[in-house]
Protein backbone atom coordinates (compact mmCIF):
# COMPACT_ATOMS: atom_id res chain seq x y z
CA UNK A 1 0.00 0.00 0.00
CA UNK A 2 3.16 2.42 -0.73
CA UNK A 3 0.74 4.41 -2.84
CA UNK A 4 -1.70 5.13 -0.77
CA UNK A 5 0.77 6.53 1.68
CA UNK A 6 2.04 8.34 -1.30
CA UNK A 7 -1.12 10.05 -1.66
CA UNK A 8 -1.89 10.63 1.78
CA UNK A 9 1.28 12.86 1.85
CA UNK A 10 0.71 14.57 -1.30
CA UNK A 11 -2.88 15.52 0.07
CA UNK A 12 -1.58 16.65 3.32
CA UNK A 13 1.14 18.99 1.58
CA UNK A 14 -1.05 20.67 -0.38
CA UNK A 15 -3.56 21.13 1.53
CA UNK A 16 -0.64 22.91 3.84
CA UNK A 17 0.53 24.59 1.01
CA UNK A 18 -2.89 25.81 -0.09
CA UNK A 19 -3.85 26.77 3.68
CA UNK A 20 -0.45 28.83 4.31
CA UNK A 21 0.29 30.32 0.72
CA UNK A 22 -2.60 30.87 -0.84
CA UNK A 23 -6.16 31.42 1.30
CA UNK A 24 -7.88 29.21 -0.70
CA UNK A 25 -9.64 26.22 0.13
CA UNK A 26 -8.45 23.49 -0.68
CA UNK A 27 -11.22 22.44 -3.52
CA UNK A 28 -10.59 25.73 -4.82
CA UNK A 29 -7.19 24.37 -6.02
CA UNK A 30 -6.76 23.44 -9.74
CA UNK A 31 -3.72 22.28 -11.42
CA UNK A 32 -5.07 22.00 -14.66
CA UNK A 33 -4.86 25.31 -17.59
CA UNK A 34 -8.52 25.90 -17.49
CA UNK A 35 -10.31 25.40 -14.00
CA UNK A 36 -13.23 24.08 -16.57
CA UNK A 37 -10.81 20.67 -16.46
CA UNK A 38 -11.14 20.33 -12.80
CA UNK A 39 -15.10 19.34 -12.45
CA UNK A 40 -15.86 16.35 -12.43
CA UNK A 41 -18.67 15.11 -15.19
CA UNK A 42 -21.60 15.88 -14.64
CA UNK A 43 -24.37 13.19 -13.70
CA UNK A 44 -26.28 13.50 -16.94
CA UNK A 45 -22.89 12.85 -18.96
CA UNK A 46 -23.30 9.22 -19.17
CA UNK A 47 -21.93 6.77 -22.04
CA UNK A 48 -24.26 3.73 -23.52
CA UNK A 49 -20.85 1.80 -23.17
CA UNK A 50 -18.12 2.18 -20.73
CA UNK A 51 -14.39 1.46 -21.44
CA UNK A 52 -12.35 1.62 -18.65
CA UNK A 53 -8.51 1.67 -18.77
CA UNK A 54 -6.40 0.82 -15.78
CA UNK A 55 -3.19 3.66 -15.44
CA UNK A 56 -0.22 2.60 -14.13
CA UNK A 57 1.72 5.89 -14.39
CA UNK A 58 4.67 7.36 -16.93
CA UNK A 59 3.68 9.11 -19.76
CA UNK A 60 1.78 6.38 -22.22
CA UNK A 61 -1.41 8.26 -21.54
CA UNK A 62 -0.45 11.07 -23.57
CA UNK A 63 -0.98 8.28 -26.81
CA UNK A 64 -4.18 6.68 -25.40
CA UNK A 65 -7.18 6.50 -27.56
CA UNK A 66 -8.98 9.48 -25.64
CA UNK A 67 -11.98 8.90 -28.46
CA UNK A 68 -13.13 5.61 -26.83
CA UNK A 69 -12.07 5.63 -23.31
CA UNK A 70 -14.92 7.00 -20.64
CA UNK A 71 -13.08 6.03 -17.56
CA UNK A 72 -9.39 6.21 -16.51
CA UNK A 73 -8.91 4.53 -12.92
CA UNK A 74 -5.37 5.65 -11.34
CA UNK A 75 -3.21 2.98 -9.52
CA UNK A 76 0.68 4.19 -8.80
CA UNK A 77 0.13 7.69 -8.07
CA UNK A 78 -1.77 10.95 -8.95
CA UNK A 79 -0.74 13.03 -11.73
CA UNK A 80 -2.27 15.87 -12.44
CA UNK A 81 -1.66 15.96 -16.06
CA UNK A 82 -3.89 12.73 -16.54
CA UNK A 83 -6.40 14.50 -14.59
CA UNK A 84 -6.58 17.67 -16.91
CA UNK A 85 -6.02 15.51 -20.17
CA UNK A 86 -9.14 13.39 -19.07
CA UNK A 87 -11.49 15.72 -17.90
CA UNK A 88 -10.34 17.73 -21.14
CA UNK A 89 -11.99 14.79 -23.04
CA UNK A 90 -15.02 14.27 -21.23
CA UNK A 91 -13.65 11.17 -19.58
CA UNK A 92 -14.03 10.02 -16.01
CA UNK A 93 -10.81 9.61 -13.47
CA UNK A 94 -11.27 7.36 -10.69
CA UNK A 95 -8.30 6.80 -7.47
CA UNK A 96 -7.58 3.82 -6.32
CA UNK A 97 -9.12 3.26 -2.69
CA UNK A 98 -6.22 3.96 0.57
CA UNK A 99 -6.05 1.08 2.90
CA UNK A 100 -9.01 -0.52 4.17
CA UNK A 101 -9.74 -0.31 8.11
CA UNK A 102 -8.93 -3.28 10.70
CA UNK A 103 -12.63 -3.68 11.14
CA UNK A 104 -15.00 -3.01 8.96
CA UNK A 105 -17.69 -4.00 11.38
CA UNK A 106 -17.47 -1.22 12.67
CA UNK A 107 -19.64 1.36 11.35
CA UNK A 108 -18.01 4.24 12.98
CA UNK A 109 -14.51 2.46 11.17
CA UNK A 110 -16.34 2.44 8.13
CA UNK A 111 -17.07 6.39 8.34
CA UNK A 112 -14.01 7.75 8.84
CA UNK A 113 -12.66 5.37 5.95
CA UNK A 114 -15.28 7.26 3.53
CA UNK A 115 -14.48 10.68 5.20
CA UNK A 116 -11.20 10.26 3.96
CA UNK A 117 -10.88 8.84 0.80
CA UNK A 118 -13.89 11.24 -0.10
CA UNK A 119 -11.87 14.03 1.12
CA UNK A 120 -9.08 12.84 -1.46
CA UNK A 121 -10.77 12.68 -4.21
CA UNK A 122 -13.13 15.95 -3.55
CA UNK A 123 -9.69 17.72 -3.19
CA UNK A 124 -8.14 16.30 -6.42
CA UNK A 125 -11.15 16.89 -8.41
CA UNK A 126 -11.60 13.28 -9.47
CA UNK A 127 -15.30 11.34 -10.41
CA UNK A 128 -15.26 8.67 -7.94
CA UNK A 129 -13.07 5.61 -6.59
CA UNK A 130 -11.91 1.90 -7.51
CA UNK A 131 -11.83 -0.78 -4.71
CA UNK A 132 -10.35 -3.96 -4.64
CA UNK A 133 -12.86 -6.69 -3.56
CA UNK A 134 -9.42 -8.80 -2.43
CA UNK A 135 -7.58 -5.78 -0.75
CA UNK A 136 -10.79 -5.37 1.18
CA UNK A 137 -11.10 -8.82 2.00
CA UNK A 138 -7.23 -8.91 2.75
CA UNK A 139 -6.75 -6.30 5.00
CA UNK A 140 -9.99 -5.62 6.78
CA UNK A 141 -11.33 -8.33 9.21
CA UNK A 142 -14.70 -8.70 7.73
CA UNK A 143 -17.76 -10.70 6.84
CA UNK A 144 -20.45 -10.97 3.96
CA UNK A 145 -22.51 -7.94 5.00
CA UNK A 146 -19.83 -5.73 6.42
CA UNK A 147 -18.87 -5.94 3.18
CA UNK A 148 -21.47 -5.21 1.26
CA UNK A 149 -22.61 -2.40 3.80
CA UNK A 150 -19.20 -0.44 3.18
CA UNK A 151 -19.78 -0.51 -0.49
CA UNK A 152 -23.30 0.60 0.07
CA UNK A 153 -22.43 3.65 2.43
CA UNK A 154 -19.27 4.30 0.25
CA UNK A 155 -21.62 4.77 -2.85
CA UNK A 156 -24.33 7.06 -1.17
CA UNK A 157 -21.73 9.01 0.45
CA UNK A 158 -19.87 9.77 -2.81
CA UNK A 159 -23.23 9.87 -4.91
CA UNK A 160 -24.31 12.86 -2.53
CA UNK A 161 -21.02 14.65 -2.66
CA UNK A 162 -20.42 14.59 -6.33
CA UNK A 163 -22.89 13.80 -8.61
CA UNK A 164 -22.26 11.63 -11.58
CA UNK A 165 -19.29 9.98 -9.17
CA UNK A 166 -18.47 6.11 -9.56
CA UNK A 167 -17.81 3.28 -7.57
CA UNK A 168 -16.45 0.57 -9.37
CA UNK A 169 -15.38 -2.86 -7.34
CA UNK A 170 -13.27 -5.44 -9.20
CA UNK A 171 -14.46 -9.17 -8.66
CA UNK A 172 -13.07 -12.67 -10.38
CA UNK A 173 -13.83 -14.00 -13.52
CA UNK A 174 -16.47 -15.89 -12.06
CA UNK A 175 -18.46 -15.72 -9.06
CA UNK A 176 -17.02 -18.88 -7.61
CA UNK A 177 -16.60 -19.33 -3.87
CA UNK A 178 -12.61 -20.27 -4.09
CA UNK A 179 -11.00 -20.04 -0.34
CA UNK A 180 -14.53 -20.84 0.43
CA UNK A 181 -16.01 -18.37 0.74
CA UNK A 182 -18.57 -16.52 -1.23
CA UNK A 183 -19.79 -13.12 -1.61
CA UNK A 184 -22.82 -11.38 -1.76
CA UNK A 185 -21.77 -10.41 -5.55
CA UNK A 186 -25.50 -9.39 -5.74
CA UNK A 187 -25.52 -7.53 -2.84
CA UNK A 188 -22.65 -5.93 -3.85
CA UNK A 189 -23.52 -5.31 -7.29
CA UNK A 190 -26.97 -3.32 -6.19
CA UNK A 191 -24.63 -1.01 -3.78
CA UNK A 192 -22.03 0.21 -6.49
CA UNK A 193 -22.08 1.47 -10.15
CA UNK A 194 -20.01 -1.35 -11.81
CA UNK A 195 -18.65 -4.71 -11.20
CA UNK A 196 -15.45 -4.71 -13.39
CA UNK A 197 -14.75 -8.76 -14.02
CA UNK A 198 -11.63 -9.39 -14.21
CA UNK A 199 -11.83 -11.73 -17.25
CA UNK A 200 -8.06 -13.08 -17.53
CA UNK A 201 -6.06 -15.50 -15.13
CA UNK A 202 -7.99 -17.80 -15.55
CA UNK A 203 -5.17 -20.54 -15.29
CA UNK A 204 -4.05 -19.71 -11.49
CA UNK A 205 -5.40 -23.18 -10.67
CA UNK A 206 -5.44 -25.49 -13.03
CA UNK A 207 -7.35 -28.97 -12.06
CA UNK A 208 -6.94 -31.36 -15.15
CA UNK A 209 -3.86 -31.48 -17.06
CA UNK A 210 -0.57 -29.71 -16.33
CA UNK A 211 -0.02 -27.95 -19.99
CA UNK A 212 0.11 -24.05 -21.05
CA UNK A 213 -3.26 -22.38 -21.49
CA UNK A 214 -5.00 -19.07 -22.50
CA UNK A 215 -5.18 -16.55 -20.09
CA UNK A 216 -8.62 -15.34 -21.23
CA UNK A 217 -10.10 -18.54 -22.67
CA UNK A 218 -13.49 -17.06 -24.84
CA UNK A 219 -15.85 -19.69 -23.24
CA UNK A 220 -14.67 -18.90 -19.32
CA UNK A 221 -15.52 -15.72 -20.17
CA UNK A 222 -18.52 -15.94 -21.82
CA UNK A 223 -19.74 -18.32 -19.03
CA UNK A 224 -18.02 -15.97 -15.65
CA UNK A 225 -20.09 -13.25 -17.06
CA UNK A 226 -23.22 -15.53 -17.44
CA UNK A 227 -22.60 -16.77 -13.89
CA UNK A 228 -22.74 -13.36 -12.76
CA UNK A 229 -26.17 -12.69 -14.83
CA UNK A 230 -27.83 -16.03 -13.25
CA UNK A 231 -27.16 -14.63 -9.31
CA UNK A 232 -29.45 -11.89 -10.84
CA UNK A 233 -27.14 -9.28 -11.63
CA UNK A 234 -27.83 -6.52 -13.74
CA UNK A 235 -26.15 -7.15 -16.31
CA UNK A 236 -25.67 -3.15 -17.37
CA UNK A 237 -23.69 -3.34 -13.92
CA UNK A 238 -21.09 -5.29 -15.04
CA UNK A 239 -17.81 -4.49 -17.19
CA UNK A 240 -16.00 -6.94 -18.74
CA UNK A 241 -11.85 -7.09 -18.32
CA UNK A 242 -9.98 -8.07 -21.25
CA UNK A 243 -6.10 -8.23 -20.89
CA UNK A 244 -3.38 -6.30 -22.93
CA UNK A 245 -0.45 -9.08 -21.49
CA UNK A 246 0.23 -12.46 -22.06
CA UNK A 247 1.53 -15.41 -19.96
CA UNK A 248 4.89 -17.15 -20.98
CA UNK A 249 5.43 -20.48 -20.29
CA UNK A 250 8.46 -22.45 -20.00
CA UNK A 251 7.73 -26.12 -21.06
CA UNK A 252 8.73 -29.25 -18.45
CA UNK A 253 8.48 -31.02 -21.65
CA UNK A 254 7.44 -30.04 -25.12
CA UNK A 255 5.57 -32.40 -27.04
CA UNK A 256 4.18 -30.26 -29.70
CA UNK A 257 2.67 -26.44 -29.75
CA UNK A 258 -0.46 -26.28 -28.16
CA UNK A 259 1.38 -29.09 -25.58
CA UNK A 260 4.19 -27.94 -23.38
CA UNK A 261 3.71 -29.67 -19.94
CA UNK A 262 4.23 -28.03 -17.14
CA UNK A 263 6.41 -28.03 -14.47
CA UNK A 264 3.18 -28.64 -11.37
CA UNK A 265 3.31 -26.16 -8.72
CA UNK A 266 0.35 -26.97 -6.60
CA UNK A 267 -1.80 -23.74 -5.80
CA UNK A 268 -4.78 -24.13 -3.52
CA UNK A 269 -5.27 -27.61 -3.79
CA UNK A 270 -4.90 -27.49 -7.80
CA UNK A 271 -2.32 -29.57 -9.04
CA UNK A 272 -0.88 -26.87 -11.29
CA UNK A 273 -0.94 -23.04 -12.10
CA UNK A 274 -0.27 -20.09 -14.35
CA UNK A 275 2.37 -18.97 -11.73
CA UNK A 276 5.40 -21.40 -13.36
CA UNK A 277 4.65 -18.33 -16.42
CA UNK A 278 6.07 -14.59 -16.72
CA UNK A 279 3.37 -12.61 -17.41
CA UNK A 280 4.43 -10.22 -20.45
CA UNK A 281 2.81 -6.78 -22.18
CA UNK A 282 1.19 -7.16 -25.41
CA UNK A 283 4.38 -5.19 -26.68
CA UNK A 284 6.86 -7.25 -26.11
CA UNK A 285 4.43 -10.25 -27.43
CA UNK A 286 4.61 -8.21 -31.02
CA UNK A 287 8.34 -8.14 -30.09
CA UNK A 288 9.00 -11.86 -29.39
CA UNK A 289 6.23 -13.40 -32.06
CA UNK A 290 8.61 -12.72 -35.51
CA UNK A 291 11.55 -14.38 -34.07
CA UNK A 292 9.62 -17.33 -32.67
CA UNK A 293 9.53 -21.03 -34.43
CA UNK A 294 6.07 -21.04 -34.85
CA UNK A 295 4.80 -17.88 -36.12
CA UNK A 296 1.38 -17.29 -34.40
CA UNK A 297 -0.93 -20.16 -34.34
CA UNK A 298 -4.55 -20.03 -33.53
CA UNK A 299 -6.38 -22.33 -30.32
CA UNK A 300 -10.24 -22.69 -31.71
CA UNK A 301 -11.26 -23.91 -28.44
CA UNK A 302 -9.76 -20.99 -26.22
CA UNK A 303 -10.06 -18.55 -29.44
CA UNK A 304 -7.02 -17.56 -28.52
CA UNK A 305 -3.40 -16.90 -30.53
CA UNK A 306 0.21 -18.82 -28.96
CA UNK A 307 3.49 -19.25 -30.37
CA UNK A 308 6.30 -21.17 -29.62
CA UNK A 309 10.27 -20.24 -29.00
CA UNK A 310 13.38 -21.88 -27.44
CA UNK A 311 15.69 -19.55 -25.25
CA UNK A 312 18.83 -21.15 -23.20
CA UNK A 313 17.99 -25.05 -24.67
CA UNK A 314 14.00 -24.40 -23.25
CA UNK A 315 11.14 -24.29 -25.10
CA UNK A 316 9.06 -21.59 -24.26
CA UNK A 317 5.06 -21.66 -24.92
CA UNK A 318 3.33 -17.62 -24.87
CA UNK A 319 -0.41 -17.47 -24.80
CA UNK A 320 -1.93 -13.99 -25.26
CA UNK A 321 -4.40 -11.99 -26.81
CA UNK A 322 -4.84 -9.92 -29.59
CA UNK A 323 -7.45 -8.05 -31.50
CA UNK A 324 -8.81 -11.03 -33.37
CA UNK A 325 -9.71 -12.75 -29.53
CA UNK A 326 -9.94 -9.33 -28.07
CA UNK A 327 -12.76 -8.89 -30.75
CA UNK A 328 -14.68 -12.10 -30.40
CA UNK A 329 -14.89 -11.46 -26.50
CA UNK A 330 -16.24 -7.77 -26.86
CA UNK A 331 -19.03 -9.30 -28.80
CA UNK A 332 -20.63 -10.56 -25.61
CA UNK A 333 -20.72 -7.14 -24.18
CA UNK A 334 -23.19 -7.19 -26.80
CA UNK A 335 -24.55 -10.65 -26.48
CA UNK A 336 -24.79 -10.11 -22.52
CA UNK A 337 -26.02 -6.57 -22.84
CA UNK A 338 -22.97 -5.45 -20.72
CA UNK A 339 -22.03 -2.37 -19.21
CA UNK A 340 -18.91 -1.96 -20.96
CA UNK A 341 -15.40 -2.75 -21.54
CA UNK A 342 -12.54 -2.44 -19.40
CA UNK A 343 -8.36 -2.93 -19.94
CA UNK A 344 -6.09 -4.29 -17.69
CA UNK A 345 -3.88 -2.45 -18.43
CA UNK A 346 -3.30 0.80 -20.67
CA UNK A 347 0.60 0.49 -20.91
CA UNK A 348 0.60 -2.93 -22.37
CA UNK A 349 0.97 -1.23 -25.27
CA UNK A 350 3.73 0.19 -27.77
CA UNK A 351 2.90 3.80 -28.09
CA UNK A 352 6.59 4.62 -30.16
CA UNK A 353 6.34 6.37 -33.17
CA UNK A 354 7.38 3.74 -35.59
CA UNK A 355 4.33 2.64 -38.24
CA UNK A 356 4.44 -0.77 -37.52
CA UNK A 357 4.28 -0.62 -33.62
CA UNK A 358 1.30 2.26 -34.05
CA UNK A 359 -1.14 0.36 -36.53
CA UNK A 360 -0.55 -2.76 -33.96
CA UNK A 361 -1.74 -0.34 -31.28
CA UNK A 362 -4.45 1.02 -33.15
CA UNK A 363 -6.06 -2.76 -33.97
CA UNK A 364 -5.92 -3.21 -30.20
CA UNK A 365 -7.85 -0.10 -29.22
CA UNK A 366 -10.41 -1.01 -32.82
CA UNK A 367 -11.09 -4.27 -31.45
CA UNK A 368 -12.84 -2.91 -27.97
CA UNK A 369 -15.15 -1.74 -30.24
CA UNK A 370 -16.82 -4.20 -32.35
CA UNK A 371 -18.85 -2.01 -34.17
CA UNK A 372 -16.29 0.73 -34.95
CA UNK A 373 -17.84 3.67 -34.23
CA UNK A 374 -17.62 6.12 -31.17
CA UNK A 375 -19.13 5.60 -28.40
CA UNK A 376 -22.11 8.01 -27.96
CA UNK A 377 -22.51 10.34 -25.39
CA UNK A 378 -26.49 10.95 -24.13
CA UNK A 379 -28.72 11.32 -21.15
CA UNK A 380 -30.34 8.05 -19.65
C1 LIG B 1 -28.11 0.59 0.61
O1 LIG B 1 -28.88 -0.06 1.58
C2 LIG B 1 -30.16 0.51 1.77
C3 LIG B 1 -30.80 -0.13 2.97
O2 LIG B 1 -30.35 -1.41 3.20
C4 LIG B 1 -30.96 0.31 0.50
O3 LIG B 1 -32.27 0.81 0.65
C5 LIG B 1 -30.24 1.03 -0.61
O4 LIG B 1 -30.91 0.80 -1.82
C6 LIG B 1 -28.82 0.60 -0.71
N1 LIG B 1 -28.15 1.52 -1.58
C7 LIG B 1 -27.55 1.12 -2.65
C8 LIG B 1 -26.87 2.17 -3.46
O5 LIG B 1 -27.54 -0.04 -2.97
C1 LIG C 1 8.17 -0.65 -29.57
O1 LIG C 1 8.31 -0.66 -30.94
C2 LIG C 1 9.59 -0.23 -31.42
C3 LIG C 1 9.53 -0.16 -32.93
O2 LIG C 1 8.94 -1.29 -33.51
C4 LIG C 1 10.67 -1.18 -30.90
O3 LIG C 1 11.93 -0.73 -31.30
C5 LIG C 1 10.61 -1.23 -29.38
O4 LIG C 1 11.53 -2.18 -28.89
C6 LIG C 1 9.20 -1.58 -28.93
N1 LIG C 1 9.12 -1.51 -27.47
C7 LIG C 1 8.80 -2.57 -26.72
C8 LIG C 1 8.77 -2.34 -25.26
O5 LIG C 1 8.55 -3.64 -27.19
Amino acid sequence: MRWSLALAQFVAVLVMWIGGASGLQPWEWCPCTSPDMCIPLPADHQFQVEVIVFDHGGTDYQHYDWSKITVVVLDDRFSKEILCTAHANNVRILMKGTSIPQSLVSKHNRQIWINRNLGFVKTLHMDGIFLELRDIIKHGTTDKESLTHLINETTKAFHHAIAGSQIIINVPWSPHCRDARCYDYAGIARSCDFLFVMSFDMQSQMWNECFAKANAPYGHTYSGLSAYINLGIDSRKLVMGVPWYGYDYPCKHFIEPGRCKLEPVPVQGAPCSSEVAKQIPYKEVMEQLPKSLTGRYWDDNYKSPYYVYKANNIYHEVWYDDPESISLKSTIMKKLKLGGIGVWFGAGLNYSFSPKAAMQTEDMWNALCPVRKKWTVGTI
